[in-house]
This record gives C-alpha cells, sequence and structure tokens, in this order.
C-alpha cells in the first residue's frame, strides 16, 4: 500500500478477521469493522476526492454525518464507508470527483 498507516486498533472482543479488497490488494479487516476502516487500516489518505476542487479527503465522524468517507464498494459509488459493514470480498476502491451518472438514472429520476 502507498502509505503508512496511523490508524490503531483498540481492543476487540471479537476477533474474527475476513479478508477484503482495497484498490485491488487483499487487507485484513476485523468481521465487525466497517469499509471505511478498511481503507483507513490499509493507510490510504486521502479515501476520497472532491467533486469540486479534487481536494483530498478522509473519513471524520465515522457515524454517519459527515459524508468525509464516500467510496466505491462493489462497483457502486457514493457509498458511505463509515456506515457500511464489510463481508468477506468486498470491493472497496477509493472514490475519485463526482460519481458518474448514467442515462438510465436521470431516466429513474424524471419518472
Ligand atoms: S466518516 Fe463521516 S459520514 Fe462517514
Amino acid at each position: 500500500m502507498p502509505n503508512a498507516s496511523r490508524f490503531e486498533r483498540l481492543a476487540a472482543r471479537d476477533d474474527r478477521w475476513i479478508t477484503v479488497s482495497v484498490e485491488g490488494e487483499p487487507v485484513k479487516v476485523r468481521a465487525g469493522d466497517n469499509a471505511a476502516t478498511a481503507v483507513l487500516a490499509a493507510g490510504l489518505r486521502p479515501s476520497r476526492t472532491t467533486a469540486v476542487s479534487g481536494a483530498g479527503r478522509a473519513p471524520y465522524c465515522m457515524m454517519g454525518v459527515c459524508f468525509e468517507c464516500l467510496l466505491e464498494i462493489d462497483g457502486v459509488e457514493n457509498v458511505q464507508g463509515c456506515m457500511t459493514p464489510v463481508r468477506p470480498g468486498m470491493e472497496i476502491r477509493r472514490q475519485q470527483g463526482a460519481r458518474h451518472c448514467e442515462n438510465n438514472d436521470r431516466e429513474e429520476m424524471s419518472a
């Protein structure tokens, strides 16, 4: 992974570990972790870039309030990583800029 993580884990009661993919690399995480934690554990900062300026951002509140943790999870963009529990085989990617909008999305919104 590109940079060292400053993320430290506290002691946990549940010590089962699973493997997810972060930017195509296998990362071991605890079964109760969320996707934003997996990105932090992998040492990947920033975890996304903003849609307007391209500035780097990283998970902040870890409780669903700030939306700084937006990720692409299993091919779905704009997912709040801190609110998404990990599961074996999950594919997580950092979100770069705005999510892509398909024509189908616009048609569904106007219906
Ligand atoms: S880290 Fe704030 S909403 Fe996910």
